[in-house]
């Protein structure tokens, strides 16, 4: 039996990228109550989008070192929950995947947004003013541009552009935001935000926002969980203890899960934990809060990660039924045969709205990364061997 998760009956090696991720994204909207003339609308949107990456064979490498996943499949999965309504499904990409090289990618995945844009009637502005400070001629760092797409019912979603302050390299990253909230209007904003190790991320909403928002991602390294709610800058947002509780329970400090058999420490030493704050008036400060949690470098297994899903979602109401189908939705593994599938949680706050739970899904198209070996108490690996990590390609 092959670890992986190609659905129904078909063997990876007469599958490619496109074929793998279409079945996922059509499984997960069945599994999340969308219909399926536009679930098929969406699954079209995203292999177009990745353009002749979506024809690649899946026994070949990955086209191009993405960030956006550990395996570097170009794609990943979201849903998020609220009180009282079925949850959103997203997909997140990197539609320049293809293209060789980071400008190159930043010039596709420009053509792509503009294509979207044209489709369903999206205004450009926002992003054209930014255009000379993403899009330098000779630009740094881990992306370029990425798009996620809200899968809303009746085939036209709300979009999302991720875009790379490190552009002009991580020294100029502070620079860079400072000068895109001004640009936005958003003056004085970037006062408003807390102390941050860097800037991973700024990303816009466009298309058909109530009320379309910047966000700024910022990494913290070595947080302790004491520490969440002092990152909060959002006016009348959460409590220090809703946040702490959150990171406690995803970093699994209280259930004795958490430390891989390390001495417990209650703070986040191994992938950093990253804030983000949303600006969506020209005036006063962030009208959001979000923390997003790297799950998966601190859980064993995908079986304690969505353990631990479960607690979050259940502490706020939410059911959790659809995580597990959606599981199985993307993978026929089990989730205590890897580690990663559930790659981020995220706790998200906006004003007037009620709190929001997501969980990012990995597709796992090349590589599924074996569950964590626990550490001795000197702090080794017990075998001395790195990270296992398992190739798909060896595995059909
Ligand atoms: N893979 C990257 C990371 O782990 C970027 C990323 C993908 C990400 N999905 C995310 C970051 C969701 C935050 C939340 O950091």
């Amino acid at each position: 039996m092959s670890l992986f998760g190609t659905g129904a009956g078909s063997t990876r090696t007469d599958q490619t990228l496109g074929g793998l991720v279409t079945g996922q994204l059509l499984r997960l909207c069945q599994v999340s109550g969308l219909a399926r003339t536009d679930a098929e609308t969406y699954a079209d949107v995203l292999t177009d989008s990745l353009g002749a990456v979506a024809e690649r064979p899946l026994d070949l490498p990955p086209p191009y070192r993405s960030f956006l996943s550990d395996d570097s499949t170009p794609v990943e999965y979201s849903l998020s929950f609220r009180p009282g309504a079925p949850p959103t499904t997203r997909v997140l990409l990197d539609p320049g995947c293809g293209a060789g090289g980071l400008r190159e990618n930043g010039r596709a995945g420009l053509g792509v947004v503009r294509s979207m844009a044209r489709r369903w009637g999206f205004a450009m502005d926002r992003l054209d003013a930014l255009e000379d400070l993403f899009f330098p001629s000779e630009p740094e760092g881990p992306l370029a541009l990425w798009i996620a797409l809200e899968l809303l019912p009746g085939g036209v979603p709300k979009a999302k552009v991720y875009l790379n302050p490190s552009a002009s390299g991580p020294a100029r990253a502070a620079e860079t935001v400072r000068e895109a909230l001004d640009r936005l209007g958003h003056r004085h904003a970037f006062d408003t935000l807390p102390p941050a190790d860097g800037y991973p991320f700024l990303a816009l909403d466009l298309g058909d926002w109530e009320a379309p928002r910047v966000k700024i991602y910022a990494t913290h390294h070595g947080l302790p969980a004491t520490a969440a709610g002092g990152l909060c800058r959002m006016e009348s947002g959460p409590d220090g203890e809703t946040l702490e509780e959150f990171l406690r329970t995803v970093g699994g400090f209280d259930d004795g899960t958490g430390d891989l058999g390390a001495p417990p420490a209650a703070r986040f030493d191994r992938r950093p934990v990253l804030s983000c704050h949303s600006f969506t008036r020209t005036t006063g400060g962030p009208t959001g809060f979000t923390l997003h949690v790297p799950v998966r470098d601190y859980a064993r297994d995908d079986g304690e990660a969505l353990g631990r899903a479960r607690a979050v979602l259940g502490g706020h109401g939410l059911d959790a039924a659809v995580l597990d189908r959606s599981f199985a939705a993307v993978t026929s593994r089990r989730p205590e045969d890897g580690v990663g599938l559930i790659a981020y949680l995220a706790l998200a706050h906006e004003q007037g709205r009620s709190p929001r739970v997501t969980a990012y899904i990995s597709s796992e198209a090349y590589e599924v990364r074996l569950p964590a070996v626990p550490l001795s108490p000197q702090g080794v690996s017990a075998t001395g061997q790195p990270e296992p990590v398992v190739d798909a390609t060896a595995m059909n």
